[in-house]
């Protein structure tokens, strides 16, 4: 009964959930370490939208109050079940603790649509570790704003999806060979060689015992990339060989402030960008670096996700809510992009 944790932590904040937000339940799983959540599916034919945003926090400033209305209008539109980060919430340096006033100018006080007030199922950035990192953590939070959700490694169960949301900012070793002048609060991490190998167990049990007919994986760090930051070789080396193993269908992911989509030569995984939160326009893709690479677009944005049991749609849009690119997937047929 590995999974009740999360019931009890969470269940105070309860009282303040409105219904049209889906309680998260904790379900307990034998097999797996990773704690998973049930969200519940409020279509009739159990079919699923959600937004992917990363990289984001920075007060409205650098586009991300655009972005912020675009998001709006799409996710009405498209009548969301919730909203995916793919980390760095708060620049530059993550929330000094729970009170940080940066929790409402980054995050409250800019995503206020009405269709934007589902649940957020957050990630931890480099960005995030900068900081107090157990503030973002700490189930507190949701009694400011009742959308918030985080864990550093965790799976959120839906009818027809599996998300799993990995921390990979442990991995990337020059934070810990040369972190600069900056500090990283790596509370929780240590040992490290102990957590990743534990994290990467607890992965592969947990993608290969699921029976979803979508298996997506949530990160911070690029697998693949041809933006600023590029490959996380780490995550080559570590991450790719399981998700390969265990047909997963899509790695969602920010770090890189762009906007963009690779598909894999070697199996069904597509690779899909979605840094435009706020600070973008970096101009130093890597034009010669990429095998497989079917869009980049340097700006800000976001992405929309649309599932149901036979096909998905991945769309991207900028600042202006402008339709960028279209990813469509099919189960059953090999496929055709
Ligand atoms: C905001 O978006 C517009 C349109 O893409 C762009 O021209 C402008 O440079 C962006 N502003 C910043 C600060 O990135
Ligand atoms: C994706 O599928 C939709 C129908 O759902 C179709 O209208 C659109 O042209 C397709 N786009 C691409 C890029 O294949």
């Amino acid at each position: 009964m590995g999974g009740l944790g999360g019931t009890t932590s969470l269940s105070p904040v309860w009282l303040w959930i409105p219904a049209f937000i889906a309680v998260i339940v904790a379900v307990s799983v034998a097999s797996a370490e990773l704690q998973r959540f049930d969200h519940p599916s409020v279509k009739a034919d159990v079919s699923l939208s959600f937004l992917v945003i990363g990289d984001w926090g920075r007060k409205g400033t650098y586009n991300q109050s655009q972005v912020s209305f675009q998001m709006g209008r799409v996710a009405d539109k498209l009548n969301i079940d919730f909203v995916v980060s793919t980390g760095d919430n708060f620049y530059d340096d993550g929330l000094t603790g729970i009170n940080d006033p940066a929790f409402q100018y980054s995050f409250s006080d800019i995503y206020t649509a009405n269709s934007l007030q589902k649940q957020w199922y957050n990630v931890l950035g480099n960005h995030d570790y900068r900081g107090d990192v157990e503030a973002q953590l700490n189930p507190i939070l949701q009694n400011i704003d009742h959308r918030w959700f985080c864990q550093r490694s965790f799976i959120v169960h839906t009818e027809i999806a599996e998300f799993f949301f990995v921390d990979t900012t442990p991995f990337v070793d020059k934070y810990f060979l040369k972190p600069k002048d900056h500090k990283y609060d790596w509370r929780g991490v240590l040992p490290r060689k102990k957590y990743l190998s534990n994290l990467l167990k607890d992965l592969e049990t947990a993608l290969r015992d699921s029976t979803a007919k979508w298996k997506i994986v949530v990160g911070h760090h690029p697998v693949r990339s041809i933006g600023h930051h590029g490959d996380t070789k780490e995550l080559l080396t570590h991450l790719l060989p399981i998700l390969e193993a265990n047909n997963v269908d899509m790695y969602m992911n920010g770090h890189d402030h762009c906007l963009e989509h690779i598909s894999s030569t070697s199996s069904q995984i597509q690779f899909l960008t979605s840094g435009g939160g706020s600070k973008a326009w970096k101009g130093d893709v890597d034009k010669s670096g990429g095998y497989g690479v079917k869009f980049y677009y340097d700006g800000q944005g976001f992405m929309s996700v649309e599932l149901d049991q036979m096909n998905a749609k991945v769309v991207y849009y900028d600042v202006f809510g402008n339709v960028l690119h279209v990813v469509n997937l099919s189960k059953g047929v090999k496929y055709a992009i």
